[in-house]
């Protein structure tokens, strides 16, 4: 991908007219599996057997692993026939953990966006590492299937580099129906990474899960700021009540959703829609030994 081509597309961008849609608890059961389906073997995931992540939806074809493995990130781009849909899903690294507690939290411009844009250096750093990937797989699928729904997805730091994919993603390609849904992302970027991204892209579905801890990381005290729309499932007894929470360009973080736990804990984290995100696999992958320590105990 060149330069030139990111700078055009992103003009044409402006002129897309974007229109927020309702929260869609059935697409976010699905988009968690897809997400699921990120930490099960690359040789279970490329004939679409994988276990339950797999058997969720069926008709899965054409999957495009794209790894890193010195980076230890991993990523899958693939298309769902019955759905007329791409799907593009991140599973984050072998090291979310620390990435999530690093304490330099240093960011960085992010290229191509306005002076100010930042994003975690760390997160950017890893998405990098999928970037040409991930962009290539997209590209002959979208090639086959121009009509196709494109979903963006991920789960912990999939989801943080989701966030970044999207951004390329619209840019680059601006896919008619471009759908995006994270599960318990991290902050990403600072508030002008955050109102660049709502800007260009307004229908971010960002779920959290109860008192999860990741999309508390890193704070807001060290110039985090989340986009989206948060759709934060609060009550433990009954898992299927949620509450959105809208952000606006130009506001500081909705704080009237999850941002109102004080007691933030891991456990909520390895759930997202009643399903044990990194246990739907019949052979987990091998090189991840930390994201299943921090992920699975
Ligand atoms: C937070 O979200 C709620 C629900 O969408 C909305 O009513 C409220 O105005 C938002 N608060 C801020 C500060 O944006």
């Amino acid at each position: 991908m060149t330069l030139p081509i990111l700078a055009l597309s992103t003009i044409f961008a402006l002129f897309s007219t974007i229109s927020a849609s309702t929260y869609d608890t059935t697409l976010s059961t699905r988009f968690v599996y897809y997400s699921a389906a990120t930490f099960c073997h690359v040789s279970t995931l490329t004939n679409w057997e994988c276990g339950p992540a797999c058997e969720a939806e069926p008709d899965v074809i054409h999957v495009t692993p794209v790894g890193n493995e010195a980076a230890g990130t991993f990523s899958y781009v693939a298309y769902n026939s019955k759905h007329n849909e791409i799907v593009v899903a991140f599973r984050g690294s072998h090291n979310t953990e620390n990435w999530i507690q690093d304490l330099d939290m240093i960011k960085q411009q992010l290229p191509g966006a306005p002076s100010g844009v930042k994003v975690h250096t760390g997160i950017y750093q890893s998405y990098l590492s999928l970037q040409q990937g991930m962009l290539g797989g997209v590209n002959n699928i979208i090639a086959a299937y121009p009509a196709a729904q494109v979903v963006v997805t991920g789960h912990s730091l999939g989801a943080a580099q989701a966030t970044l994919a999207l951004l390329d993603i619209k840019n680059i390609f601006n896919p008619e129906h471009l759908v995006f849904y994270t599960f318990g992302s991290p902050r990403v970027g600072n508030q002008a990474f955050s109102d660049y991204f709502m800007t260009l892209y307004s229908d971010y579905k960002r779920v959290v899960h109860l008192n999860d801890w990741v999309p508390h990381a890193p704070l807001k005290a060290m110039g985090f700021s989340h986009a989206g729309e948060e759709i934060w499932y609060y009550d433990s007894d009954n898992t299927e009540s949620f509450k959105i929470c809208s952000n606006q360009v130009g506001q500081p973080e909705n704080t009237s959703c999850s941002d109102s736990q004080i007691n933030d804990s891991p456990n909520s984290h390895k759930f997202y829609m009643d399903i044990r995100v990194t246990r739907q696999c019949t052979l987990i992958s091998a090189e991840n030994p930390k994201a299943r320590t921090f992920l699975q105990n």
